[in-house]
């Protein structure tokens, strides 16, 4: 029989840009109030990057999880990044990352899922370690979404905020700080994606700009259909979790936390509700980071990582859902 190869989640790390912007500071400069915000969203504030690059709030993210895992950077063979707003269009926001980490031995490449950015990534990298061509990943998702947000559509500009998160993912036998024999690690994975839906939520990229074309480049910012996407987001993610839990062989009552991404409040208490699940185990981040896209689920689970709230032997869903449209659930025993 073949041997499966287990993956783990041995490190996490995250940053978040130094300026905060609450919604009070937002109401005085457009139209708007910490109670439209707060009552529809569950926001109250959010980190917006001022000097801090996209590269920049990855690195360091990926230090600390490096850090937390005991990792080396020169041990790090994939780097992959789950971000719509690198930099640059090319280098990638992974192949700055292994500059700036000084990772010279990894392959790195991004990933463009929006809000599962993240869970796209760290499915990827786990199918790399399950199939042996890598042992040590570093997965990232991180957005400075501030820079492709209208500042004057009050309806998109204040449900998002900036920052980064990280993990390093290993196969079994690789340096760990407690690695465990037989189960444990990933169980299992969900994903999917339908591009007949994508303008629900879309941000449109250069047009065609040659001598046969005479389009100037008009900027364009995120548009949002948020109905839509709120439609999206509560009919599919309950679906999409119940479908890795059965993979997995777990009930809903066996999970510890649902670790999910950080679009709005309402959404999160829909898909508890969906799943009959007690909404104490769904965390919260939104209400002091905003929706940060790829980089809301790993910046959560470093949040919970870091304060102690995850034990090992836990069972954790985390689930990503967004622009794509995309959505992906994996479930962790910690
Ligand atoms: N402050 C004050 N008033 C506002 C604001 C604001 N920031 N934004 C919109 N309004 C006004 C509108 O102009 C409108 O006024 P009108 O009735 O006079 O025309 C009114 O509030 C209602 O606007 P709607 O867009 O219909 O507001 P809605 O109740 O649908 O709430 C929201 C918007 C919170 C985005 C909601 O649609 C939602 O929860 N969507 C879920 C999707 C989501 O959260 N997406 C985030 C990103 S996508 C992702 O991460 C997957």
């Amino acid at each position: 029989m073949k041997n499966k190869v287990v993956t783990r989640i041995t490190g996490t790390g995250s940053y978040l840009p130094g300026h905060i912007m609450t919604n009070d500071d937002l109401s005085n400069i457009m139209d708007t109030s910490d109670e439209w915000i707060f009552s529809r969203t569950g926001i109250k504030e959010r980190h917006l990057a001022k000097d801090e690059t996209t590269a920049f709030m990855a690195a360091e993210a990926g230090k600390k999880a490096l850090e937390d895992a005991g990792v080396e950077a020169a041990e790090v063979d994939l780097i992959i990044a789950g971000t719509i707003t690198g930099d640059y269009v090319t280098p990638s926001t992974a192949c700055e990352v292994q500059e700036k980490l000084g990772a010279v031995n990894a392959v790195a490449f991004d990933i463009n899922a929006a809000c599962a950015g993240f869970m796209f990534a760290f499915h990827t990298a786990h199918a790399y370690l399950q199939s042996g061509i890598y042992k040590t990943a570093l997965v990232l998702g991180v957005e400075t979404l501030s820079k492709i947000l209208d500042w004057k559509d009050r309806s998109t500009c204040v449900l998002f905020g900036d920052g980064a998160g990280a993990a390093v993912v290993c196969a079994d036998g690789e340096k760990e700080k407690e690695l465990s024999e037989g189960n444990g690690g990933i169980l299992a994975f969900e994903q999917g994606s339908d591009g007949r839906r994508g303008m629900a939520l879309n941000c449109c990229g250069r047009k065609n700009r040659n001598p046969l074309t005479d389009n100037g480049w008009i900027p364009s910012y995120v548009s949002m259909d948020g109905q839509e996407v709120y439609k999206f987001a509560v009919s599919t993610v309950p679906v999409s979790i119940q479908r890795v839990l059965d993979k997995a062989g777990l009930h809903v009552e066996d999970v510890k936390y649902f670790v999910l991404h950080q679009a709005n409040i309402r959404i999160l208490q829909s898909v508890a509700k969906r799943l009959k699940a007690d909404i104490g185990k769904f965390p919260v981040g939104l209400d002091h980071c905003g929706n940060m896209s790829a980089a809301s689920v790993p910046v959560l689970l470093d949040e919970m990582n870091r304060k102690g709230a995850l034990e090992k032997g836990d069972k954790i869903v985390m689930a990503g859902f967004g622009g794509g449209l995309t959505w992906a659930s994996a479930v962790v025993e910690w």
